[in-house]
């Protein structure tokens, strides 16, 4: 018996000898030994893993750049790119697939065609105007002046317009400003998050279950109200997904159904209410911008009750310049966008092997002063003329990723912006509430420490 556990014993050892040596090996030989970065991330994913899941990754990768340079190892096998040329290369020039987890097949970019894109306009518009309502109701309480919790109250405002457009009727948030939806899709995005990095906790029998359930519970009564309406629902996104499902049932899944339909609430809601949120904090903390964006919606929307359409938005150039220096200035996808290498390729200038991650840090890249001169000063109008001689980049410019496998939803976004601000903007004096903290964590997008972001806001 004593000589099986010595054997056991032994052979056990020289397992663990020969893992230790292939880490060291690794860490210290061959193409990626060259590549800077903290000296405990060349043994172990964990230091860079656990930033991601603290959500302080967005805050720490600046200082790594500023220390390491364009290229850092954050892991054995996991290298972040911030130069320009390098994220080009893998995003549009190379288009590198993206690591084996989340590569799959799209599904659904048919559902944002131009023509069907218009067609939602008339269900964002009644949700634009829940939202209207309900501000007015704020405003006449507080005698005229109300102080909104803007990233809350957006993301009301997104989730319903992602369920009335594309998930056959809105789930009236910004009315009921119930937040079991916020807090589930938070306890997912948290867990999924968890669960990447330790695949193992889901198996631990003190791990509590992740509080997802709560949110397949809704996706499947969507699915199944859809299922059971008689006459033939319009081609929208839930009708899409849930033709696929009666095609293929054994391809694509009942799993399948609520993996896509909770990937759309996830992607399509909380990046824009964020989007929206981080403009109206650039807004009101650079008053003279926000006059000169008054002054364009203004002369476009003589009086106060004008439509606010897609149509009339859609062209401001004003408008348009300080959506894209939001999305520069304060990106919500800042990191994260991993690829990965099928075949050894050159990347500014290191060899970087076959089966690494490569991520390209575009948020680093969007603040770049060799791009971006004054890059942390909101300045809209680089986007209308060259500042400082200097005319913006688009080969420097990713807030919606880049390539084949950007985001397919960036039109609907975009239109969906316009008419956030546009509403919000000719229908009220937006003012900034001071004293408020910055801080941020990375849940997938940005949240604020502090839980809110208040913006003044009153009747005009
Ligand atoms: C301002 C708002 C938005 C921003 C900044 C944004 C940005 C992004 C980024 C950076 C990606 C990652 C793409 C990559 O890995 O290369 C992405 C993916 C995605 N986005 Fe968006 N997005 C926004 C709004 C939306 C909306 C409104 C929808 C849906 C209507 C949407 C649907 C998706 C989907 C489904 C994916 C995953 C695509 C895939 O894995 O193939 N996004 N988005």
């Amino acid at each position: 018996m004593n000589t099986y556990l010595s054997v056991l014993l032994c052979l056990a050892g020289a397992e663990l000898l020969r893992r230790c040596y292939s880490v060291v090996i690794c860490a210290f030989t061959g193409p990626l030994s060259k590549i800077p970065g903290p000296f405990l991330n060349k043994f172990t994913p964990i230091p860079w893993g656990i930033q991601n899941l603290t959500g302080n990754s967005m805050n720490v990768a600046p200082k790594m750049f500023a220390k390491y340079g364009d290229v850092i190892r954050v892991g054995p096998r996991d290298v972040m790119i911030a130069e320009k040329s390098g994220v080009q290369k893998i995003l549009v020039d190379e288009d590198f697939v993206k690591a084996p987890v989340y590569e799959k097949r799209r599904l659904i970019s048919p559902g944002f065609s131009i023509s069907y894109l218009n067609g939602l306009e008339p269900l964002m518009k009644e949700c634009l105007d829940v939202l209207e309502r309900t501000l007015n109701k704020e405003c006449e309480k507080g005698g005229g002046h109300a102080v909104i919790n803007m990233s809350q109250m957006l993301g009301n405002l997104t989730s319903d317009v992602m369920s009335a457009t594309s998930f056959g009727g809105s789930f009236g948030l910004v009315e009921s400003n119930d937040l079991k939806m916020k807090n589930m899709v938070m306890d997912r995005l948290k867990r999924a998050a968890l669960d990447a990095q330790l695949p193992f906790i889901k198996y631990l029998p003190f791990v509590p279950p992740s509080q997802g359930e709560g949110l397949n519970n809704i996706i499947d009564d969507i699915v199944a109200t859809r299922k059971a309406e008689s006459q033939k629902p319009k081609k929208d996104l839930l009708q899409i997904i849930v033709d696929v499902n009666e095609n293929n049932p054994d391809t694509f899944t009942h799993l399948h159904v609520r993996e896509e339909m909770s990937l759309f609430m996830i992607a399509g809601a909380d990046t824009t209410s964020t989007t929206a949120t981080f403009t109206l904090l650039l807004l009101v903390n650079n008053q003279d911008k926000l006059k000169k964006l008054v002054e364009e919606i203004d002369f476009a929307f003589p009086s106060i009750h004008d439509s606010i359409t897609f149509a009339k938005t859609q062209d401001l150039p004003y408008l348009n310049a300080v959506i894209n220096e939001s999305m520069r200035r304060m990106p919500i996808v800042a990191l994260g966008l991993a690829r990965w290498t099928e075949k050894t390729s050159m990347i500014s200038g290191f060899e970087i092997p076959k089966d690494t991650i490569v991520s390209p840090a575009v948020g680093q890249l969007m603040r770049d002063p060799r791009v971006w001169p004054d890059p942390d000063k909101f300045i809209p109008e680089r986007w209308l003329e060259p500042y400082k001689d200097v005319e913006a980049d688009k080969k420097a410019f990713h807030p919606f990723s880049s390539g084949s496998r950007n985001c397919p939803g960036q039109q609907f976004a975009l239109k969906e912006l316009r008419l956030i601000l546009v509403t919000l903007i000719r229908r009220y004096e937006l003012s900034l509430v001071p004293g408020q903290s910055h801080e941020m964590r990375l849940h997938t997008v940005p949240w604020f420490t502090q839980g809110f972001y208040n913006v003044g806001v009153k009747q005009r």
